[in-house]
């Protein structure tokens, strides 16, 4: 293990934003005794929005500085818009294993009884040649809508450093989603975007009917899982993933704004619902 300190495995956890903290707190409940860095490239938010080219050129440099900086034994790349795109070149680049997060279609596939799925990620990630694909090889007899939402991933990081969202902003986005054709309906959407699962509680909400959300997260938690192995040592009994969840995870870990901003009072409450309680002290390089 190449994880700095004190042998203990580190892993890095990178987003756009604050969407990978719907995946950390499923890493973390699966390998709690680890040390995890929480990258946001916020000084690039919404990844949504930039080209392929300018994603492969800022993610390739930054993430090489990122690796030199915190050693990690692991990076989860908890992006769909960056690992539909440059996970091969990550990989060519960087020799520490990467877990990339992508849209969860085949899942979402086999368990829709109505056959109408749809995929809600941001524009660029329904876009991609990537995703094409996984419907083409997973999605079986489905009808596969897909639905690129241009604001969506900036409604949850407002909800989450405790800003006003309407209703009716979120309703929006989602409306395309839910499509009837004669008695069908829609019956699961999966949540290609890492940020959609902090809005979880108001989608359900706002739904025009129900359906099942699909949220990745815990299959990129099994994901680390298999590559590092389960848990170790005496502290990592169930109640340490309660700790975690708890936000009582005290200095150990680390968060990293690429921006270089301090987070709002209310921001600051929330990462540490997540157990981060400390920005890094060094910070990332300019790329
Ligand atoms: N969280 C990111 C994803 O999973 C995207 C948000 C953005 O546009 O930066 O796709």
């Amino acid at each position: 293990m190449h994880g700095g300190h004190t042998g203990e495995t580190t892993i890095l956890v990178f987003d756009s934003g604050l969407g990978g903290l719907t995946v950390l707190r499923e890493v973390v409940a699966a390998r709690p005794d680890a040390r995890y860095v929480y990258v946001a490239d916020d000084a690039f938010f919404p990844y949504g929005r930039h080209s392929e080219a300018t994603l492969i050129g800022r993610l390739v440099p930054l993430m090489g500085e990122l690796i030199a900086t915190h050693r990690p034994d692991l990076v989860v790349i908890a992006c769909n818009t960056a690992s539909t795109l440059v996970l091969p070149h990550l990989r060519a680049a960087h020799t520490v294993p990467f877990v990339g997060t992508v849209p969860a279609i085949k899942p979402a596939c086999a368990g829709s009884r109505t056959k109408l799925v749809s995929v809600l990620g941001t524009e660029a990630t329904v876009k991609r040649e990537y995703t094409k694909a996984l419907i083409r090889d997973f999605g079986q007899n489905c009808a596969v809508t897909l639905v690129g939402s241009a604001h969506l991933a900036a409604l949850a990081e407002a909800a989450l450093e405790g800003r006003p969202v309407a209703d009716a902003d979120i309703a929006a986005e989602i409306a395309p989603c839910f499509v009837a054709d004669g008695a069908r309906r829609t019956d699961t959407v999966a949540l290609a975007c890492t940020h959609y699962p902090l809005l979880k509680d108001r989608l359900a909400t706002l739904a025009p009917w129900p359906v099942g959300w699909i949220d990745p997260a815990p299959a990129i938690a099994r994901r680390v899982v298999s590559l590092l192995g389960p848990a170790s040592g005496a502290a990592c009994g169930p109640a340490c993933g309660l700790a975690a969840a708890a936000g009582q995870r005290g200095a150990r870990d680390a968060f990293v704004f690429t921006s270089g901003r301090a987070p709002s009072p209310a921001l600051a409450d929330a990462l540490k619902a997540f157990g981060l309680c400390r920005a890094a002290t060094a910070a990332v390089a300019k790329v």
